[in-house]
């Protein structure tokens, strides 16, 4: 049995497998024919955070693949009154096939994970959004731009710069990442992203330069100054990370055609200007529909796995 926790757990041909199953499952939709692969299956939904995509999306995607899914926010569980991580974990892997969980410490859900019967999905932890990079890769690998990809993540070193990290790490491209001071990612996790890339033969650059990121980069990307848990310092964060707009000055210093990629909801006029987002916005709405897909191929490989 497998989690997917980070994609620090999986190899290049793994992450790459999910997102073809997704894909295929993607073509089927779209012609009308259902795979009903995880008929009768349940998946458990615990959300201690918000969200618009990972919900709806993981919603629908059980219930594309015939199964069912229950939304667990911490307000309606005991987990959100004190039952311990350990114990939730026992009972609800005791009934349902696979589980989803959107929370705060990357700890809790490596906890849940150690006690639960079934696989486990991380949907966003202070740490990492791994299956918002199946969705981006996915969308890359449509738009045709995955080859010879120079990346540039531009912004807070957060959840998404650690799971972009990791994807770089794992498939092997150029990825130069541009935080203000005091803002960069967490040097654990960069330190063992840099280990992966020896083999992978993958480029990662941290700096404090936007532009001397997006320089000649042909994917741009950023996210959120202010991420959810950290509402009290949007105000700060504003006055510090001015300079990090991904604008149309910034962006033309990108090669030609250069793609914009956001994982939502965008702050416009904060991490990017209105008009890059709207010139950008059928590859970033392609992105945000490709979380269905990409995670329906994720929920069939962890399923086929269970219990081997
Ligand atoms: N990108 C993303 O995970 O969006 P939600 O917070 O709306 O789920
Ligand atoms: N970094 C953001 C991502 C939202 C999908 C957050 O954690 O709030």
């Amino acid at each position: 049995m497998r989690h997917f926790l980070t994609l620090k757990d999986f190899t290049k041909e793994e992450i790459l497998e999910i997102i073809d199953i997704g894909l295929e499952i993607k073509k089927n939709l779209k012609a009308g024919v259902y795979n009903y692969e995880l008929k009768n299956k349940t998946l458990a939904m615990i959300f201690e955070k918000s969200s618009t995509r990972t919900r709806v999306s993981f919603e629908t995607g059980m219930f594309q693949l015939g199964g069912h899914a229950l939304f667990l926010s911490n307000r309606d569980i005991h987990l959100g009154r004190g039952e311990p991580v350990k114990d939730t974990a026992r009972v609800i892997s005791s009934m349902c096939d696979m589980v989803m969980i959107r929370t705060f410490e990357h700890s809790m859900i490596e906890e849940f994970a150690a006690y639960s019967k079934v696989p486990v999905i991380n949907g966003l932890t202070d740490s990492y959004h791994p299956v918002q990079l199946l969705a981006d890769y996915m969308t890359l690998v449509e738009y045709g731009v995955e080859k010879n990809m120079v990346a540039a993540y531009v912004g807070d070193g957060n959840n998404m710069t650690h799971s972009w990290i990791m994807l770089a790490a794992k498939l092997g491209f150029e990825l130069r990442v541009a935080t203000p001071k005091g803002y960069e990612v967490d040097a654990k996790i960069l330190k063992e992203a840099l280990e992966i890339a020896k083999e992978s033969g993958a480029v990662i650059k941290t700096m404090n330069d936007p532009k001397e990121a997006i320089k000649g980069a042909t994917v741009v990307t950023t996210d959120t100054w202010t991420s959810m848990g950290q509402e009290d310092e949007k105000e700060e964060r504003i006055k510090i990370f001015k300079g990090f707009m991904v604008d149309d000055d910034m962006m033309s210093l990108a090669q030609n055609g250069a793609r914009f990629l956001h994982c939502l909801p965008a702050y416009r006029g904060l991490e990017v200007s209105e008009e890059v987002f709207e010139k950008h916005s059928e590859i970033v709405f392609d992105e945000a529909e490709n979380r269905l897909h990409a995670q329906k191929g994720l929920m069939v490989w962890l399923d086929k796995r269970r219990g081997l």
